[in-house]
C-alpha cells in the first residue's frame, strides 16, 4: 500500500502523535537516558482503545494515558526494527479525540541512536561527551515514539545534565535552571514549534562552546575545534540568504553547526536549528561547504517538505542536492554549478558498480520491505534523483523555470510527509501547458528499474575537461612516460578538480605502483590533509597494491568514523591481501569505542557476524 511504513511497527492509521514533552536525566555513568516522555496522540478512527509505539532496547518502567494506569506489552524484538510497545488505553478514544500517553522509560548503553564518549575520547579529555543521530530510524532507541517520518510533531524537553555541560537540541533554546533534584546538575529547556518528523529528534551534550557566525548563526564545538570552525564555516548566512532567495522563507529561527567528534557517522545531519557536522569539514580553506550548503538546503527539502516512507527518500536528498548545487552556482558560477552536477553522475556510475547494475537497491524507489535502511543507504537516492531533476531543468526550460516550479512545490508540500506520486502529480499540474514534454519522460525506467538512468543530462565541461585529460595521461602512460609528470600539473587546479581527478582513476583499472609511486613523489599527496582528497589517494594506493599506503589507510580509516569514508577504506583493506588481517584486526581493537552503526556496516562489511546496531 502507498505510503505504508515498512520499517515502523507503529499504528499511524490508528492514531497519530502531534506533540511531545520530554523530560529525562542523561547519566553518564550509567550511559542512559532515564525520564519520562508524554505524547499527545489524536485518534484517526473511532472506538481506538489500543496503539503501537516503536521501541529499540529499552526498558519501559510505566504507561499512563491521561494519567489513569494503562496496560502494556513489549513485543518481541524484530531485528532492526525493534520491539512494538502495546498499550491498551483504559478509556475509547473516537476519531479527532486527544489523549496524553506519559511513559517512564530508560535507554540502553547499547542504544544505536547513542554514542557515549568517555573524557579521555573528546579533544578536551576532560569532560564526557554524547550526541544522538537518529536518522533514519533510531529515534526509537532514545525513546518511545511513532518512528515513522509519515507523523510530524512538535515538541518540548527539559534535560538534566551535569552543571558543568551543555545541551543542545534539535530546537530552539528556552534558557537553563539548576535541577531541584540534583544541585550538581542543571536543566536545559528547548522549544520546537514546527512539526517535525521523528528522525530529526537530537541531542548533544558535552563541553561544548561557541562563535557567532552570523546573525540567526553560531557554531558549537569543543574549545580546542571552534576557532577553526568559525572560519570554516563563515559563508553560513551568505548561504541562508541565497537558499530563501531560491526556496523561500526559513522558518526555524536559529540556524547553528555543531562540529561533533571524528566518530560522527555523516558528512552532515540536518537537525533542525542544529546541524549536525563531521570535524573532516575542517580542510582550513572552506572548500567543503557544500555540506553545509545541503545541510541548510534540507531546512525546505526534507525538513518541510519529507519523504512519508524511506522508499521516497530520494524526495529528501535529490532535492536537497538540487538546492545545495544551485547554492553553488550562485557563489562560484554557473560552470561549477555544472561540474559538480557531472562529478555527481560519476559518483552514482562509482555506486551502481559497487551495487552492481541490477541490484533492486539502486532503483530510485527502492523496496525496503526487510531491508535496514542504514544497510540500503548509498549515493543513488542522491545522484540519481539529482539527474533526473536536473533532466528535467533542462527538459522544461532552464534554472529560472525550474526553480519557480520547486519554490511551489515546496509551498504546496510544507509540513506534510508525501510519497513521489505527489511529487509527480504536482509537477503535472504546475507544467500544465507542458504535459505532451512531461509525457516524453520514461517515468518507469527513472523511478523502479536499476542501474544508470534512461537519459544522461547535458553537461558544461569547461572545469571537467582538464580533470579527465590529466587522469587519461596517467591512464595512458607506460613507466617511460612517467618523468613527464610534475606539480605543475596541479598548478591551475582548484581542490574540487583534484578531488575529481582521483575520482576519475579510482573509476579507471588500478594503476601499477610504480605509477602511485610517481604520483606521490610529484603531487605530494601523502601531504594534504583535505578529507576528501586523501580518502581518494590512499583508495587509490590501496587498489594499486602499495603497502606504503596501509599505515596510513587503516588510520584514516579508524582516525575518522565517517561512513562515506571508514566504509571504502575499510573494504579495500580487506580486499589487499597484505593488509587483509590488519583490517580485521584494527576493526576488532576499535569496534568498543566506534559509533553503533558504523561498527555494525563495517562488521558487515568484513564479514564479521554478531553485530547488529
Ligand atoms: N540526512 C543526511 C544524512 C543521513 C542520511 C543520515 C540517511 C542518516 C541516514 C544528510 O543530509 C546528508 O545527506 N549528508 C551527506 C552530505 C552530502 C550529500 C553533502 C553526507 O553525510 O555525506
Ligand atoms: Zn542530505
Amino acid at each position: 500500500m502507498a505510503g505504508l511504513d515498512p520499517t515502523s511497527l507503529s499504528s499511524p492509521d490508528d492514531c497519530r502523535t502531534h506533540h511531545l514533552y520530554l523530560r529525562c536525566r542523561v547519566d553518564f555513568e550509567r550511559r542512559s537516558l532515564r525520564g519520562t516522555v508524554a505524547l499527545t496522540v489524536r485518534a484517526e478512527r473511532d472506538l481506538l482503545r489500543c496503539l503501537v509505539l516503536d521501541t529499540k532496547d529499552l526498558t519501559i518502567h510505566n504507561v499512563t494515558a491521561d494519567r489513569q494506569e494503562a496496560k502494556f506489552t513489549l513485543g518481541e524484538r524484530q531485528s532492526y526494527k525493534g520491539s512494538p510497545l502495546e498499550i491498551t488505553l483504559p478509556f475509547e478514544l473516537r476519531k479527532g479525540q486527544d489523549a496524553i500517553i506519559e511513559i517512564s522509560f530508560e535507554t540502553s548503553p547499547r542504544s544505536s541512536a547513542l554514542q557515549w564518549f568517555s573524557p579521555e575520547q573528546t579533544s578536551g579529555k576532560r569532560h564526557p561527551f554524547l550526541f544522538s543521530q537518529c536518522q533514519a530510524n533510531h529515534c526509537r532507541s532514545l525513546l518511545p515514539c511513532q518512528d515513522t517520518p509519515s507523523v510530524k510533531l512538535t515538541y518540548y524537553a527539559e534535560i538534566s545534565v551535569p552543571s558543568e555541560l551543555v545541551a543542545l537540541m534539535s530546537a530552539n533554546r528556552d534558557g537553563d535552571l539548576p535541577d531541584p533534584e540534583d544541585c550538581t546538575r542543571k536543566i536545559y529547556r528547548f522549544y520546537q514549534n514546527v512539526p517535525i518528523p521523528s528522525y530529526l529528534i537530537a541531542l548533544v551534550v558535552g563541553a561544548l562552546v561557541s562563535r557567532e557566525l552570523g546573525p540567526r548563526s553560531l557554531v558549537w564545538a569543543e574549545e580546542e575545534l571552534v576557532e577553526k570552525s568559525a572560519y570554516e564555516f563563515a559563508q553560513t548566512e551568505a548561504m541562508l540568504k541565497i537558499a530563501e532567495d531560491l526556496a523561500g522563507p526559513y522558518v526555524w529561527g536559529q540556524y547553528d553547526l555543531l562540529v561533533l567528534p571524528p566518530s560522527f557517522p555523516y558528512g552532515g545531519m540536518e537537525n533542525p536549528c542544529l546541524t549536525f557536522v563531521t570535524p573532516t569539514l575542517l580542510a582550513g580553506d572552506r572548500s567543503l561547504s557544500s555540506v553545509i550548503a545541503h545541510e541548510i538546503s534540507h531546512s525546505w527539502t526534507g525538513n518541510l517538505v519529507t519523504n512519508k516512507t524511506w522508499e521516497h527518500f530520494w524526495l529528501n536528498e535529490g532535492h536537497t542536492v538540487y538546492l545545495e548545487r544551485r547554492i553553488g552556482g550562485r557563489l562560484f558560477g554557473e560552470q561549477f554549478r555544472h561540474f559538480q552536477a557531472l562529478g555527481g553522475w560519476r559518483e552514482l556510475q562509482n555506486s551502481i558498480n559497487t551495487f552492481g547494475s541490477t541490484n533492486p537497491l539502486t532503483h530510485l524507489i527502492p523496496s525496503l520491505k526487510d531491508v535496514d535502511p542504514d544497510v540500503a543507504y548509498s549515493s543513488v537516492p542522491y545522484e540519481k534523483g539529482f539527474a533526473l531533476l536536473f533532466y528535467l531543468e533542462q527538459l522544461l526550460g532552464g534554472p529560472d523555470v525550474f526553480i519557480e516550479f520547486l519554490k511551489a512545490y515546496i509551498q504546496q508540500f510544507a509540513y506534510k510527509s508525501i510519497v513521489t506520486e505527489d511529487w509527480k502529480n504536482f509537477l503535472y499540474s504546475y507544467f500544465t501547458y507542458k504535459t505532451d514534454i512531461l509525457d516524453t519522460v520514461d517515468w518507469n525506467a527513472w523511478f523502479n528499474t536499476p542501474g544508470m538512468p534512461p537519459v544522461k543530462p547535458t553537461y558544461d565541461m569547461t572545469l571537467a575537461n582538464a580533470c579527465i585529460d590529466l587522469s587519461q595521461r596517467w591512464i595512458k602512460a607506460t613507466e617511460n612516460d612517467l618523468g613527464s609528470f610534475n606539480s605543475a600539473d596541479l598548478k591551475d587546479f582548484s581542490s574540487h578538480q583534484v578531488i575529481e581527478f582521483l575520482a576519475l582513476l579510482l573509476l579507471a583499472d588500478p594503476l601499477p605502483v610504480s605509477h602511485v609511486r610517481k604520483m606521490r613523489e610529484a603531487y605530494n599527496f601523502n601531504a594534504f590533509n583535505n578529507s576528501e582528497i586523501r580518502f581518494r589517494w590512499l583508495r587509490l594506493c590501496l587498489q594499486a597494491e602499495w603497502e606504503d599506503a596501509i599505515p596510513l589507510a587503516l588510520q584514516m580509516a579508524t582516525k575518522q568514523g565517517r561512513l562515506k569514508f571508514t566504509r571504502p577504506l575499510f573494504k579495500d583493506l580487506y580486499k589487499f591481501e597484505k593488509s587483509r588481517d590488519q583490517a580485521v584486526a584494527a576493526f576488532h581493537q576499535h569496534q568498543a569505542s566506534m559509533h553503533p552503526v558504523t561498527a555494525m556496516l563495517v562488521a558487515k562489511d568484513l564479514g564479521i557476524g554478531g553485530q547488529t546496531a
